[in-house]
């Protein structure tokens, strides 16, 4: 390969239809179109994230292009997002990159989105941030997963920990919901806790083996806990949003960083990095800063916009895959479920 590598993102697993061009790893466009659709209904409808995508994918490509200031046949590669996700969503992505990747007589890169998440740490931008060396262990913290993974290298990488049942940002926007907050409540519960104190009531704390991780005995003790403190309207007074956010975030932080303590501990490896939606939690980064500063570990933090759902992240997984000669076929299907371990 001469020259610098082009590589167009395409991004669809979920709620977010999003584009990216990346050059070298350096980002020249990284659009996001989100689907407010799914706010009436508390959570992602599968079938409406499917037509939201379907609406939005030429505009969000277009708007990528334009403002890399590059034309089509200015591309390396097109990168889209194979899995896991949700299906109808996926095909979305898939088959845009597909015919978008014939037409130009284009490579094709078929990309796992829970490692991308964790590539999103290589992305090259304004700001100064050393790329981590291998091995890191990497907290990768969505709406849909919840992983402890150790990174060999780009592209040899293995879940040790995962959740059994909840990922961390289900606990998030479940809890969030029984508050009556609006989906994602991931955000809102951040912000609330910030005022908050997590010593007003208390939660288990769960005893799961080794380094997995389970949410949902928090999810049923919360619900415990907060039904009996609805008024006989039904409505919570909201003058205990506060304390219940910061009572529910302390609980599934400290699980994390158990776990990954825990691992950190197992693998003897102190250099950490985190990803995913959830890992914009201001209380997470500073929990994180903090233990890191206590014990002497080496973190990595992406800015929140490649730490949420992207096509930078995409693209940049894409760029490492075409190095390693590791193109797709054009037959190529999405798969909702890649196992991570
Ligand atoms: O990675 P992501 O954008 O999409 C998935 O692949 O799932 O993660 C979305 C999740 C949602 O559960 C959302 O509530 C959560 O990340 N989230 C947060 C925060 N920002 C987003 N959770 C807690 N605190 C936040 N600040
Ligand atoms: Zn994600």
């Amino acid at each position: 390969m001469t020259g610098p590598l082009r590589i167009l993102g395409i991004e669809s697993s979920c709620d977010e239809t999003a584009a990216a061009v990346l050059e070298d790893g350096r980002v020249l466009s990284n659009v996001v179109a989100g689907q407010a659709v799914h706010a009436a209904w508390g959570g992602v409808v599968p079938e409406l994230a499917s037509r939201a995508h379907q609406e939005h994918i030429v505009p969000v490509v277009e708007a990528a292009l334009r403002e890399a200031g590059l034309p089509p046949t200015g591309l390396s590669a097109v990168a889209f997002t194979q899995g896991p996700g949700l299906i109808g969503a996926l095909h979305v992505g898939a088959a845009y990159a597909k015919s978008f990747a014939q037409a130009l007589g284009l490579p094709l890169l078929a990309v796992d989105h829970m490692r991308a998440h964790v590539l999103a740490h290589f992305i090259r931008d304004d700001q100064h941030r050393p790329a981590p060396e291998f091995p890191f262990l990497n907290l990768t913290v969505s709406g849909g997963h919840t992983l402890i993974v150790l990174v060999r290298s780009a592209l040899d990488m293995v879940a040790i920990g995962s959740t059994l049942d909840d990922a961390a940002g289900e606990a998030f926007d479940k809890g969030a919901k029984l508050l009556g907050l609006p989906y994602p409540g991931g955000p809102q519960v951040d912000a609330l806790a910030a005022q908050g104190d997590p010593g007003r009531f208390r939660l288990p704390r769960p005893n799961v083996p080794d380094l997995d991780l389970s949410f949902s005995g928090t999810k049923s003790a919360f619900r415990n806990l907060v039904l009996p403190l609805r008024g006989p309207d039904g409505h919570l007074p909201s003058d205990l949003l506060p304390d219940l956010c910061a009572t529910l975030q302390q609980a599934i932080l400290d699980q994390v960083f158990a776990k990954l303590s825990l691992a950190v501990e197992r693998t003897g490896i102190t250099r950490i990095g985190i990803a995913g939606g959830v890992s914009a939690n201001r209380g997470l980064r500073a929990r994180l800063v903090e233990l890191a500063a206590a014990r002497g570990w080496t973190v990595h933090i992406p800015p929140i916009a490649y730490c949420t759902d992207n096509a930078a992240m995409v693209a940049m997984a894409g760029d490492l895959l075409l190095r390693a000669g590791r193109t797709a076929g054009l037959e190529v299907v999405p798969q909702a479920r890649i196992p991570q371990r």
